[in-house]
């Protein structure tokens, strides 16, 4: 998501940092920052956008001699993309950039406030720096207050700390979320992934989670829990292509394995031990709301069908479910006791906007669920809940469209508290099944190579059928969708007990059908709709952790218990499927033909 870059050495900071945040750019861009102590003076810039403001602000100033400096691009989480909310923040003295989410910022900041702190921003970010100085005021010992400081935060960190107090040392520490160390004669970089020190650093650390310490004199002093430690560098990968993807050979195959964790930022503050809360909406919103209505497109739009299943089943509100293009024309009659959600990764989707204007236009209340903050669909909507997938570069959506449906999930939940339709015991149920999603989201060691391995069987035919019941029905038309875009193989998602009513005419064993059989939801009708298609020849390719005799391809999912938890586990190998099969057919998998990012025409 966000990405910092620090550097300690004597050569220009300023276009060390630049340089680097320009190489974290892919991840996010909504504002960045950097500060510098050289000559023991402090310097700060910050800029709203693109990186380019940034370099613009600073054009002027260059920082030689030996000094210390960080700097951070960030995507928004907590609170708007403005010059206030950018990193680095600012104490009386010190800097801080983090990238993750402090948990417990809300009490800390209490405290800090209690003693008279003022808060510039919205974020959690600041709080870091504040107890610092709030502890360096108490001891006048600055590595004593860091590390009491980092002892303090609950949740995923990466962070860097520069201080007047100390000003040729960097202070660091990281949990949960990625921080390595670069390496070259007595120049220190430190960066939230490879690529802003490739070409700059020849050797590496990653630091571990728990890790902390500080740079010193060219020296790295690391410890952790139990005290100092020593570690070893290894050599820098030199490819800054392949650093962008992490080693994944497409962004959407990294984005595939990215799901577990991006799930972790998404549920962060959310999920709480026996409730579901969204700090971010008013407590009144679902007042007097008796409906709600979703409209999306594309793969968002499966997101929100399966979402209309959550909302009825679970919080007892009707819901319906429009694609942005056909809502727009069909003159619909809106209701305002009726809640108006769309839902957009990019929240620039032109039908997606115009379908908003029109609800607002009559009346309607209106919630948006998406990935880029300040985006045209956030700004129009009276409230909004950021996805936190981190930017997604492959065209075909598949983090987003896990984050986007356990944001629904959520919702589904906290409107069933709001409106008391869900009993404690369902509701543990629930929470459990969401603390185990990142879980389910993992692609098992042997899961890659057996997709791929399948994938040669299913390269030519007459079509694909994707097909499943209740939740899983929009999860075969994302399924399908997926192989769609990036093979450009004929696929259609459907619903299984439909196939009898027209579509089972197609059925011969060139008509590859991806059936997605969970055990914890009509397990014993969706088997006999597969069985029909047996019947009739179709090749069966069945997703189940039930065996299934009668399959011509079986691939078994572990979870069986709870619906969204199989939903998960079965979306992650429908799009290996499709990835596997892009890659076999030799075709763009990041940038499939035809296709835009985001569809800002009508
Ligand atoms: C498919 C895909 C598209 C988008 C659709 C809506 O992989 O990405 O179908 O889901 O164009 O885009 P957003 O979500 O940005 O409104």
């Amino acid at each position: 998501m966000c990405g910092i870059v620090g550097y300690l050495g004597k050569n220009e900071k300023k276009e060390i940092l630049l340089d680097g945040l320009q190489e974290l750019e892919y991840r996010g861009y909504d504002s960045a920052g950097i500060a510098v102590i050289e000559n023991k003076q402090l310097k700060n810039f910050k800029a709203v956008g693109r990186l380019k403001n940034l370099r613009d602000k600073t054009k002027e100033y260059e920082s030689k001699g030996f000094g210390v400096s960080i700097g951070h691009t960030r995507w928004a989480t907590h609170g708007k993309p403005t010059e206030l909310n950018a990193h680095p923040h600012m104490g009386a003295y010190s800097f801080v950039v983090h990238n993750g989410i402090i948990e417990n910022y809300q009490e800390l900041k209490k405290e800090l406030q209690a003693d008279g702190v003022k808060f510039l921003s919205q974020t959690d970010t600041e709080t870091i720096v504040h107890l610092f100085e709030k502890n360096h005021n108490l001891n006048n010992n600055p590595w004593e207050s860091f590390k009491k400081t980092i002892s303090k935060l609950e949740g995923a960190y990466a962070t860097l700390l520069i201080t007047e107090a100390d000003e040729e040392t960097i202070y660091f520490a990281k949990n949960g979320s990625p921080m390595l160390i670069g390496f070259n004669d007595s120049d220190v970089y430190f960066a939230s992934s490879d690529t802003p020190i490739i070409g700059k650093a020849t050797e590496v650390y990653y630091l571990e989670d728990g890790e902390y310490g500080y740079a010193q004199n060219g020296k790295i002093h690391l410890f952790d829990k139990n005290g100092e430690k020593t570690f070893s560098k290894q050599a820098l990968a030199t490819d800054k292509a392949m650093a962008q993807k992490d080693g994944y050979r497409f962004f959407m195959e990294k984005e595939i394995y990215e799901q577990s964790t991006v799930m972790n930022d998404t549920m962060m503050g959310r999920l709480l031990d026996d409730r579901i809360e969204f700090e971010e909406l008013d407590k009144d919103l679902f007042d007097n709301i008796v409906n709600i209505k979703i409209c999306a497109c594309g793969t968002s739009y499966h997101s929100a069908l399966a979402a209309s299943y959550l909302f009825e089943r679970i919080a007892k509100t009707p819901c319906q479910v429009e694609i942005a293009s056909e809502f727009r024309y069909k003159e619909p009659l809106l209701r305002d006791d009726t809640l108006f959600v769309t839902i957009s990764q990019s929240g620039e989707t032109a039908d997606t906007l115009e379908a908003l204007k029109m609800a607002k236009k009559a009346g309607l209340k209106s919630l948006s669920i998406c990935n880029v903050d300040n985006s045209s669909i956030v700004r129009e909507s009276d409230a909004a809940v950021l996805t936190r997938a981190g930017i997604e570069k492959g065209v075909a959506s598949t983090k987003a469209f896990a984050t986007q449906t356990m944001v629904l999930w959520m919702l589904a939940i906290y409107v069933a508290q709001a409106k008391e339709t869900i009993d404690n015991e369902l509701l543990s149920q629930e929470l459990d099944a969401m603390r185990h999603t990142p879980k389910a989201l993992l692609v098992a060691d042997e899961l890659h190579p057996k997709m791929t391995r399948l994938s040669k069987r299913y390269l030519h035919g007459h079509g694909f059928f994707f097909i499943g019941r209740d939740l899983f029905f929009p999860l075969a038309l994302e399924g399908a969708l997926k192989l769609k875009e990036i093979s450009y193989l004929h696929a259609e998602g459907y619903p299984s007990g439909e196939m009898k009513h027209g579509p089972i005419a197609l059925a011969d064993a060139e008509l590859f059908t991806v059936a997605l059989m969970p055990k914890s939801l009509h397990y014993e009708k969706i088997k006999s709709n597969v069985e029909e298609l047996c019947a009739r020849d179709a090749t069966v390719l069945a997703i189940s952790p039930e065996p299934f005799d009668l399959a011509d391809d079986f691939v078994k999912t572990t979870y069986d218990s709870h619906p969204m938890l199989e939903f998960f586990e079965m979306m992650v190998v429908t799009q290996l499927l499709a990835l596997e099969i892009s890659v076999r057919l030799g075709n763009d998998v990041d940038m499939p033909r035809n296709l835009a990012k985001s569809v800002t025409v009508e």
